[in-house]
């Protein structure tokens, strides 16, 4: 035997810290250092107006939160994410009374008004391969959500198809932006699925 201490030093987590914008992330969160692109390119086409109700699905440590909190309309922002760790950081990098916080799946949460716009960058790895299913979860829960006027704003893997759900489930869906990676949508006039 031997004391752990000394041969598993190196072994330990250096705990949360901050990147570079000044946002505290964790070690195994997703985009634990840096802000990820597909995000940053969604917050940057995001308008102006979001309503006062709002709701980030699978907020991570809270990028695309901070971004939608810049707006003084909002008058709550909830925001869902799985990952405890996550949602502790988020916690962190988002001291805004408008901020609500639940430690939630988001397929099975219910919010608690019906919401103006629903933001997300939805998980897209269940297991090794990219797997669409938990991405068009989260959409029928954005559906399910949002008022009868409601906006969804996604951004998404180029490769993953999420078309046929968004047409499914909303009457008006067009493609905004993105590149070769990634692809950003904007959805308007949900259908109300059942779970
Ligand atoms: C692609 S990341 C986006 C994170 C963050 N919005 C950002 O832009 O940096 C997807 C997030 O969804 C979370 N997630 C995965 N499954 C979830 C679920 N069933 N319910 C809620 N959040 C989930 C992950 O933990 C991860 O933080």
């Amino acid at each position: 035997w031997f004391p752990a201490s000394e041969a598993f030093a190196d072994w330990t987590s250096p705990g949360p810290g901050r990147i570079t914008d000044g946002y505290l992330t964790a070690p195994g969160v997703f985009s634990a250092d840096g802000i990820d692109p597909a995000s940053a390119a969604l917050a940057d086409a995001l308008p102006a107006k979001l309503g006062q109700s709002v709701a980030d699905f699978g907020a991570g440590w809270g990028y695309l939160s901070a971004r939608i909190l810049q707006r003084p309309e909002i008058a709550v922002l909830h925001v869902v994410e799985a990952d405890h760790t996550a949602l502790s950081c988020a916690r962190a990098n988002l001291e805004d009374p408008r901020a609500k916080f639940y430690w939630a799946d988001v397929p099975g949460w219910t919010s608690p008004e019906r919401l103006d716009t629903v933001v997300m960058n939805p998980p897209f790895h269940t297991t090794r391969n990219a797997d669409p299913a938990l991405g068009q979860a989260f959409i029928a829960a954005a559906a399910r959500a949002l008022k009868p006027a409601g906006h969804l704003w996604m951004v998404a893997n180029r490769h993953l198809p999420y078309e046929t759900t968004l047409a499914e489930l909303f009457g008006e869906v067009s493609e905004v932006g993105g590149d070769g990676r990634f692809k950003l949508f904007h959805a308007q006039r949900p259908s109300r699925p059942r779970r």
